[in-house]
């Protein structure tokens, strides 16, 4: 669902409510023109409506409220860096979580299903010395 926003061009935590479905899950503030959603009245209504929140804040990257960056008032924050964002990388985005769930499963989602631990990073082990890649005539 799609929710109003407010005069910081944010997320409207007032209307949240009323925009709130049984199939609701999460709410999304994106954090616009550097300016920040009124990030404590809204994990108030996460809170109270047992949601999850996820702050997408590419747009307002560095913004701080109260010492604590944005992006890190959820469960998760994400960062698009596609070419017209504050920092890009061309294409991709990163996000930032301190839950371990989270963590583990955004790496895999990246990269298909490795979890990087031990051997199994999903790279070959060994690089064979000599057939078509290395040019050899056989
Ligand atoms: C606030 C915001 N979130 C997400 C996106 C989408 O990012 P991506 O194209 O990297 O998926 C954009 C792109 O315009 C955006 O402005």
């Amino acid at each position: 669902m799609f929710c109003d926003i407010d005069e910081t061009l944010c997320l409207d935590p007032d209307r949240i409510e009323a925009a709130i479905t049984p199939r609701t899950k999460a709410v999304v503030p994106v954090h616009m023109c550097g300016a920040m959603a009124r990030i404590d009245e809204i994990k108030d209504v996460c809170r109270k409506k047992g949601l999850i929140l996820l702050e997408d804040a590419c747009q307002s990257l560095g913004a701080t409220y109260q010492g604590k960056a944005v992006g890190s008032f959820g469960l998760a924050g994400c960062f698009s860096f596609d070419s017209v964002k504050t920092v890009t990388c061309g294409e991709g985005g990163g996000i930032i979580t301190d839950d371990k769930a989270v963590y583990e499963k955004a790496d895999q989602f990246a990269d298909h299903g490795h979890d990087h631990l031990g051997a199994r990073t999903g790279a070959p082990t060994a690089i064979p010395s000599s057939g078509p890649i290395s040019g050899s005539a056989n």
